[in-house]
């Protein structure tokens, strides 16, 4: 019983450790959804894999919110390198897990004032 719950626990803790989403600055309110890209790499084994995303937003309109989910739920990670919250661009890293692919879906927010602005 007792190693039951000490089980439950830990995968608990693992899968929240491992479920690498990201989200920064604001996607939930009076935002518009910009951009949804799915990005996708196979995976090469023994290697982990780096790779670039880069938005750019038409006119002068500044992004409020990012969110990127790890479709894969692996150990992979994202950072921003330039841009985002505030800019009108960002620039996105992405490391796959050893041996595994990239697979992230990533939305871009900008606020719905802004977007309905002419
Ligand atoms: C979203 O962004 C990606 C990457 O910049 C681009 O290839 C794609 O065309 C964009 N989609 C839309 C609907 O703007
Ligand atoms: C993101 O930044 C963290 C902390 O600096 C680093 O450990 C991680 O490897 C970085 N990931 C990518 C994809 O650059």
């Amino acid at each position: 019983m007792k190693l039951t719950t000490l089980f439950l626990t830990i995968s608990t803790v693992l899968c929240c450790v491992y479920a690498s989403n990201f989200v920064v600055g604001n996607v939930a309110n009076r935002v518009v959804l910009v951009n949804h890209t799915l990005i996708e790499y196979n995976a090469i084994p023994f290697m982990k894999r780096v790779k670039y995303y880069f938005y750019s937003l038409p006119g002068i309109r500044k992004i409020e919110g990012i969110q990127a989910l790890d479709t894969l739920h692996s150990k992979a990670s994202i950072n921003i390198t330039a841009g985002g919250v505030g800019h009108s661009f960002v620039n996105m890293r992405m490391k796959s897990e050893r041996g595994r692919g990239l697979s992230y879906d990533i939305g871009i927010y900008v606020a719905q004032d802004e977007f309905y602005r002419t």
